[in-house]
């Protein structure tokens, strides 16, 4: 039996299921971490674990700036990892290597990154992502890592210096309609603490990330633009090809 920390920034949750799929194999016990919410992560020591997993989407090629400080309170001490990156589809560009890097400086050994092609937050691309076989594939890969855990040798992330530069704050933000109950769910779950009090205002902190959209129990919270939907649209239609997931190991 192995111990496995789990620990996953994941505001629509796709990167939370692929992580989380790990934690149902039958040889380990394991611990979560999700440090999607907007509280402060405290410095977390991992060292006594096994094998840690890092999840996180990829935004505009880079793992959301408002997760680089959070996955930097997680301390190994030459702890193996792994890294599964979940995008939509489009691309992964230097999402991998920034989050390697972030989890390598302090005292990970990288044993393995998976880049998991998953359903995008906008317009219908690759629904449902990761699906069973997706999981199944993530699972394997795993295995293979978990075995080979205390081998020396270490992946280098995919991606590029210098990183890519982004824009962090969203294009379009979400409005709240009618069927609003109060219940404040969204002001407390958002990321980066962008819903006031007031839950119709979105401030500027906003990342488009869409967790209060599909969080949502009253269908409240949407984008309602027609440059919005346009964009989807496009998207949709030029990210309908569907890409593999990619596994690099030692
Ligand atoms: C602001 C933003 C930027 C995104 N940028 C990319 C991107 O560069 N490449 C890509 O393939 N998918 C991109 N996506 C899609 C997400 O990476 C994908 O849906 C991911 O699985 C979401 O993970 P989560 O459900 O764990 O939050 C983006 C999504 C958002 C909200
Ligand atoms: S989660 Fe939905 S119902 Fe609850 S406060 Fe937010 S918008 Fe309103
Ligand atoms: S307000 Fe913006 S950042 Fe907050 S959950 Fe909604 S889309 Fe994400």
């Amino acid at each position: 039996m192995s111990s496995i920390a789990l620990v996953y920034f994941s505001p629509t949750g796709n990167s939370k299921k692929a992580v989380s799929s790990i934690g149902e194999l039958p040889c380990v016990t394991v611990k979560t971490f999700d440090i999607t919410g907007n509280v402060e992560v405290p410095e977390t020591d991992l060292s006594g674990f096994d094998f840690v997993v890092f999840g996180a989407p990829v935004y505009a090629g880079r793992i959301p700036a408002c997760s680089v400080e959070r996955f930097k309170k997680m301390k190994g001490s030459g702890t193996p990892c792994a890294l599964v990156l979940t995008y939509g589809n489009r691309a992964y560009e230097d999402a991998p290597r920034g989050l390697g890097d972030i989890v390598a400086a302090n005292g990970f050994r990288i044993k393995g990154v998976a880049t998991m092609a998953s359903q995008h937050t906008y317009g219908q691309i690759q629904l449902g992502r990761p699906n069973k076989d997706d999981i199944a594939e993530l699972q394997e890969f795993f295995f293979h890592m978990l075995a080979k855990a205390e081998e020396p040798e270490t992946v280098v992330p995919p991606g590029n210096y210098p990183y890519k530069v982004v824009e962090a704050k969203a294009k379009f933000k979400p409005t709240t309609n009618s069927n609003c109950l109060a219940c404040g769910m969204c002001v407390r779950d958002c990321p980066v603490g962008a819903i006031e009090e007031d839950i119709k205002t979105v401030n500027d902190n906003c990342i488009g990330c869409m967790r209060c959209v599909k969080k949502c129990p009253m269908k409240a919270k949407s984008v309602v633009a027609q440059a919005f939907s346009d964009f989807e649209k496009l998207l949709s239609e030029r990210l309908k090809n569907r890409k593999e997931n990619e596994f690099f190991v030692c």
